[in-house]
């Protein structure tokens, strides 16, 4: 039995990672903040046996109650992680991607345990090469709206090399591309959620620009085998490219969430919000070295995950509110 100190568990990804590994048999101690997390995330997992969760803000030092356990992995999923986030709270998503990230390396180095990163396929910007390989290094603004995200993720990328490097660090890197599914929260400006809910409460799904714009949506079912691989792979691979490669429109994506849903629409563009600027055109994984070193490939089409997550959000939130 393992014992994962998981960061940011109370959140959409998170909280079904703390999922897999208690399935699994480990232990998981979870640590957030729910400055974008919901305790609701975590229901299902309330009063078992081998869950902890702790309120703790991580670019703080770590309380006595993290430190005195032993971890055999230290996971770092605590970030706010959506465009409404970058406009609402850039110093944050700064500080815990540099602060936070090094509280949760130091753990890591002084117990011996291994850490893994989440980090985002951001990294790459707005990519001038298709699909996005890990060996690109990107083409992003370190000044726009998107910067505090997009370098926050880089610069914690470069602390865990830094940390993997001269201290011995043991260490995974994911870059997680758009993933989308069950607990996403009903209104953060991230895509698939923002139609769903529109089309949920019977109101025009809004294309910001004309729509054609592509995006790769993972479903956070898969998602979580590819960073399960990724953490439990023998050898650090360098950053590994956690997505679906699967290229769609934000327009396709909206007519097929009316169509599931059989809301009436109409689909309408509004023009790209000052603080989109930066948005990237196209985005989409190249996961070969997923594919060939870790045997991972996400296997939901998009309308499968698209009906499970309506289902659930039909079930669980009143987007009525
Ligand atoms: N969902 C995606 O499509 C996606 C894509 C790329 C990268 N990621 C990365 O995956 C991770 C999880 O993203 P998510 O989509 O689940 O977002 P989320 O907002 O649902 O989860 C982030 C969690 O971190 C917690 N948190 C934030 N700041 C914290 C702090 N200072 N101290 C402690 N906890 C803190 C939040 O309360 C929340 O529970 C993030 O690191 C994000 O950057 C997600």
């Amino acid at each position: 039995m393992r014992h994962h100190l998981l960061a940011g568990g109370g959140g959409f990804v998170g909280s079904h990672l703390a999922d897999r590994f208690v399935a699994a048999g480990d232990r998981v101690t979870v640590v957030d903040n729910f400055s974008t997390g919901r305790r609701s995330n975590l229901a299902g997992l309330a009063g078992h046996a081998a869950v902890r969760v702790i309120e703790h803000d991580i670019t703080t030092p770590l309380p006595a109650q993290v430190l005195d356990e032993h971890y055999d992995t230290v996971l770092d999923f605590a970030s706010p992680a959506s465009p409404d986030d970058f406009k609402r709270i850039p110093l944050e998503i700064l500080a815990v991607g540099s602060t936070g990230t090094r509280n949760l390396l130091d753990l890591a180095h002084r117990q011996g345990a291994r850490f893994m990163l989440a980090s985002t396929s951001e990294v790459y910007g707005d990519p001038l090469v298709h699909p996005q390989p890990e060996d690109y290094w990107g083409n992003v603004s370190s000044i726009g709206p998107r910067s505090c995200y997009d370098e926050a993720k880089r610069f914690s990328e470069a602390l865990t090399m830094a940390y993997h490097r001269t201290l011995g660090v043991d260490v995974r890197i994911a870059r997680i591309f758009n993933t989308y599914g069950e607990r996403m929260a009903p209104r953060d400006g991230r895509v698939v959620n923002t139609f769903v809910v529109q089309a949920l409460r019977g109101e025009p799904l809004t294309l910001h620009g004309d729509g054609e714009q592509t995006r790769s949506f993972c479903h956070v079912a898969d998602e979580v085998v590819g960073l399960a691989a990724v953490l439990d792979g023998p050898d650090f691979l360098g950053p590994v490219n956690v997505g679906n490669p699967g290229e769609f429109t934000v327009r396709e994506l909206a007519e097929t969430v009316l169509e599931l849903t059989g809301a009436p629409g109409p689909i309408v563009t509004i023009p790209l919000p000052g603080e989109r600027e930066g948005d990237p055109a196209r985005r989409c994984p190249d996961i070969s070295l997923a594919r060939t070193r870790l045997g991972w490939e996400p296997v939901i089409p998009l309308r499968e995950g698209l009906a499970r997550m309506i289902a659930w959000f039909r079930d669980h939130e009143d987007v009525t509110r």
